[in-house]
């Protein structure tokens, strides 16, 4: 889409097979069904969506863990999705990831100096003493402190494991970290703390973020574009306080609901206004047509057959839903009163 882009990656498709006997390739299921998503240097794009509908398996392509069966990973001027063996060294060390879970992310019998300086012993010629001066460094950047170089992981919380994690994925400068669900393991102030402690080392240190949540809310924030996946296909992206304040799609607007309102009036008259059917078949079996069509209550018979594109919504941004057909505005206004 975009040239200045810092990662571009189009009609990226993600399949896994299943095993038969004898060890054929069985069935195969496409995780990810021809994604569109684009980063600039230096900026964060929050990808959410419930569980199963994709997230990781973008993070995985992207990170070179798992092939993309079609479409393009264009990152600066290499294209990830054609490279069949691991990343060349200068490029692993432009990208670094952070997954979810801190506990098991992090080798036990390593100390933090030994986790922290990893890249670097790999990646660089760094003496020792340089290496460690770099780790202090880089403990300093997630208000962890030289104390710390010698323990190990099990003596830290939940959170600490975290900052080490992101002290390690910082240590070598990249262009981009992919971060999955970050915060999904640790309690509420603990997530905050950690989107705080991103948002200010991003704007510091000028890296770009793919950063994966299933709750909006919590990455609105810090993200300066949002989209939003659903069993296998983005169906909105846009700027984030547009995404956040003004959903487009009904299953990003469903998604919102889901995120709890301490009125409970209010919660329930949200509710009442916008009801999401629950689904009626296995997700798996949707084939054709809009990927939300069972659960969505404005579907039309339209959405059974065709798979909606990707139509342009007032703010910016694009919706794939048959209520955005029409020129920018027009449709926004159908949406709304369809609601009424
Ligand atoms: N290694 C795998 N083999 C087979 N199916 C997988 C594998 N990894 C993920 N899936 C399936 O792909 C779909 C998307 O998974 P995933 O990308 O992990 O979604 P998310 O991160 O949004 O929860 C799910 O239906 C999941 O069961
Ligand atoms: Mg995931």
């Amino acid at each position: 889409m975009s040239d200045d882009a810092l990662l571009d990656i189009r009609d990226l498709r993600v399949t896994y097979w299943g095993k038969s006997l004898l060890g054929f390739r069985g069935k195969a299921f496409d995780a990810v069904k021809g994604a569109n998503l684009s980063i600039r240097p230096g900026q964060t794009l929050g990808l959410v969506g419930e569980s199963g509908s994709g997230k990781s398996s973008i993070a995985n392509a992207v990170l070179g863990l798992v092939p993309a069966n079609g479409g393009t990973i264009r990152f600066g001027d290499v294209d990830l999705a054609a490279m069949k063996t691991r990343y060349p060294p200068d490029v692993r060390g432009q990208i670094q990831a952070v997954f979810q879970d801190p506990y098991s992310s992090l080798n036990p019998s390593m100390t933090v100096e030994d986790i922290v300086t990893e890249p670097l012993r790999v990646h660089t010629t760094m003496s020792r003493a340089e290496r460690r001066t770099r780790a202090v460094e880089l403990l300093g950047l997630v208000s962890l402190s030289e104390e710390h170089l010698e323990r190990h992981p099990h003596q830290f919380s939940g959170g600490q494991r975290q900052r080490i994690a992101i002290a390690s994925a910082l240590a070598l400068a990249p262009k981009l970290i992919v971060l999955d669900e970050p915060v999904s393991a640790l309690d509420v102030s603990t997530q905050n703390q950690i989107i705080n402690l991103l948002y200010e080392r991003r704007d510091e240190l000028g890296i770009a973020y793919l950063l994966i949540a299933h709750d909006l809310a919590l990455v609105h924030h810090i993200s300066d574009r949002i989209a939003v996946m659903y069993l296998g296909h983005i169906v909105e992206e846009g700027p984030s306080d547009r995404v956040y304040r003004a959903p487009a799609h009904p299953y990003t607007r469903a998604l919102l609901d889901a995120v709890p309102v301490l009125d409970p009036d209010a919660q329930r008259r949200r509710r009442a206004s916008r009801k999401a059917a629950p689904a009626r078949e296995t997700p798996r079996l949707a084939a054709q047509g809009c990927p939300y069509r069972n659960r969505c209550p404005f579907a039309m018979p339209r959405c059974e057959a065709q798979l909606p594109p990707d139509y342009p919504v007032d703010g910016g941004g694009t919706a794939a839903c048959f209520l955005f057909e029409a020129p920018a505005g027009q449709g926004s206004a159908r949406l709304r009163l369809v609601q009424a």
